[in-house]
């Protein structure tokens, strides 16, 4: 059996139109546009390449962005300061601090300082700790694990019984995708660097989540005939064949895991997109909530 591929960048070109349509509508009936503003510490070139896609995606959508680049060794009260003149300027509904911020800076008293109204990665510790509880409700969830559920729907009408096992445990992905497959009434297991035989443990899983950042390390043998396999990682691997000198994959050796699974999503052009797409989503619920 060869696995469905699950087509990220077309499901993510769908809710970016969807976005698109919604800014337009609001602009017709004299609401404000939407804003969103990224704040990039230091030149880590992934993150310089995230965020200027970012940017890219609100300009097509009618969402207006503001630019922050700040120096790897911006002091802490500035960065800090720089977050309150956001939290207070009323053009910009949303807030994006880049991750990782270099070492010398606590992301924790960063992501604090951040209005829960204009979270729109869904990283406040109160958004996470609603996330993480019954019966609350956060006002955002963060934008790749949300776009993961979001794929997963496209292929499981319903996600409540099924085995999940999540690979990594990290902030901005491991984790919150665990909460938010709880959410989905699916059982969850969280696996990490110290979990033992993680083999096995993945072979359980009808849904296989991958946040690693390891390339290629999810084997066919690690996966249970007819999961679906969600691959999160993007890894730079050398390749002397290409111009820029590497290729992107995966924490999945796609190519062989692709013949065991039912559906796969493939990197580039799976999960990746959908980040973007969620962020415009809570963009655009972020000036919502600016009018209540
Ligand atoms: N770094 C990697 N993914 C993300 C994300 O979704 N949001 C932010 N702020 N930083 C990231």
């Amino acid at each position: 059996m060869t696995a469905q591929i699950i087509d990220g960048k077309a499901i993510a070109q769908q809710i970016k139109q969807q976005v698109a349509e919604q800014v337009k509508q609001r602009r017709e009936e004299g609401k404000p546009c939407p804003g969103l503003a990224t704040v990039l510490v230091g030149q880590d070139p992934a993150s310089q390449v995230y965020v200027r896609s970012k940017h890219r995606a609100c300009q097509k959508a009618g969402i207006q962005s503001f630019s922050h680049e700040l120096a790897a060794d911006v002091p802490q009260e500035k960065l800090i300061g720089l977050v309150k003149e956001l939290n207070n300027n009323a053009a910009v509904h949303g807030i994006l601090v880049q991750l990782p911020l270099p070492d010398n800076l606590d992301d924790e008293a960063v992501l604090n300082t951040v209005s829960i109204y204009k979270d729109v990665d869904g990283f406040h510790p109160l958004n996470i700790g609603r996330l993480a509880q019954k019966g609350r409700e956060p006002l955002f969830t963060p934008c790749t694990p949300t776009g993961i559920i979001y794929l997963l729907k496209q292929v499981l009408p319903s996600l409540e019984g099924r085995q999940a096992v999540v690979i990594g445990r990290s902030n901005i992905v491991g984790m919150p995708v665990a909460l938010l497959l709880v959410r989905e009434n699916a059982t969850v297991t969280i696996c990490h660097s110290r979990t033992s035989d993680l083999p096995s443990v993945a072979k359980q899983a009808d849904i296989l989540v991958a946040a690693i950042g390891r390339p290629e390390m999810v084997r066919a043998k690690w996966v249970k005939p007819g999961a679906v396999v969600i691959d999160v990682g993007v890894n730079r691997v050398e390749d002397a064949t290409r111009e820029r000198g590497y290729r992107l994959v995966g924490d999945v050796a796609f190519e062989e895991v692709k013949e065991v699974a039912s559906a796969i999503t493939p990197v580039p052009g799976g999960v990746g997109p959908m980040t973007i797409a969620m962020l415009l989503r809570n963009t655009l619920h972020a000036a919502e909530l600016a009018e209540k």
